[in-house]
C-alpha cells in the first residue's frame, strides 16, 4: 500500500490521527449516511472518497451494498479493513491519494453494470482547491447517466465556528462554486440544503452543505 500523491504533511497527520483512534469496534454512521442511505433505490455499488476510518462504507456494506471505500491514509484504510474483518462486512478498501491517475482503473471506471453512487463526506473541505476538481472528474469518469453523487462539506460560513478537531487541514467551500463545477463534469443538482444541525458532534456543530447531483 502506498499514499501515493497526497502531500507528506497531510499524509502523516491524518496517519498518525487514524493510527491514535484505531479500533475495531464498529463506528456509528454519520448522519448523512444515514440520509444517503434512504435516497439509494436496491443494492448499488458505493465509492466512498475519503473514508477515514470506514464508518460509512462499513454502514452501507452492512446494509447490502457493493462497497469500495478510497482513502490517502494507509493507517485510516488499515483501521477499516480490520474493522470490516472484525464484523464480518464485505467492502473493499484501498490507499490512494484523489489525484492518482491509476485511482479511475482501480476503481473499474467504466465497468459497472448497475448503479452507482460516488459518495464523500467531510472530503472536499479536506482537500485543495485542485485536488476538488480531480474529485470531481473522477466522479464524472466512474459514472453514467442517473447515477448518483453525494457530499457533504464545511461551508464558507463555518469557517468561524469551534472546531472539535480544530488542526485539521480545511478549505472552507463555496456551494455556488463547487456546484457550478459539478455542472461543468455533467451532474445536474437534485438535492441541495445548507445550515446547522446536520453534523453535529460534542461542541462542534459545522455549518454544511449537503448536496445530491445526478449524472445527466
Ligand atoms: C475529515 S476526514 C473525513 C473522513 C470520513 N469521510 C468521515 O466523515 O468521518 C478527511 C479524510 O480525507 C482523507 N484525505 C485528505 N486528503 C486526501 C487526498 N488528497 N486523497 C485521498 N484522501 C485524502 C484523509 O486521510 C481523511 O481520512
Amino acid at each position: 500500500m502506498t499514499s501515493a500523491d497526497l502531500s507528506p504533511d497531510r499524509s502523516g497527520y491524518w496517519n498518525e490521527y487514524y493510527a491514535a483512534s484505531a479500533a475495531t469496534k464498529l463506528p456509528l454512521p454519520s448522519q448523512f449516511a444515514a440520509f444517503v442511505a434512504g435516497e439509494l433505490q436496491g443494492p448499488t455499488r458505493v465509492i466512498e472518497l475519503g473514508c477515514g476510518n470506514g464508518r460509512d462504507s462499513l454502514f452501507f456494506a452492512a446494509n447490502g451494498h457493493d462497497v469500495t471505500g478510497v482513502d490517502g491514509s494507509e493507517s485510516a484504510v488499515a483501521a477499516a479493513a480490520a474493522t470490516a474483518e472484525a464484523h464480518g462486512i464485505r467492502a473493499s478498501f484501498l490507499v490512494s491519494s484523489i489525484d492518482d491517475p491509476a485511482l479511475p482503473e482501480r476503481l473499474g471506471a467504466g465497468t459497472a453494470t448497475g448503479p452507482l453512487a460516488v459518495y464523500a463526506r467531510f472530503f472536499v473541505h479536506a482537500i485543495t482547491d485542485r485536488e476538488e476538481e480531480d474529485f470531481l472528474s473522477l466522479a464524472a469518469g466512474l459514472t453514467s447517466p442517473g447515477d448518483l453523487l453525494a457530499v457533504e462539506y464545511r461551508t464558507v460560513r463555518d469557517q468561524t465556528g469551534a472546531k472539535v478537531t480544530g488542526t485539521h487541514y480545511r478549505r472552507f467551500v463555496a456551494p455556488a462554486t463547487f456546484q457550478a463545477r459539478a455542472l461543468g463534469q455533467g451532474f445536474e443538482v437534485s438535492y441541495a440544503t445548507e445550515g446547522f444541525g446536520f453534523a453535529k458532534y460534542r461542541q462542534d456543530d459545522a455549518y454544511c452543505a449537503r448536496e445530491l447531483f445526478t449524472r445527466v
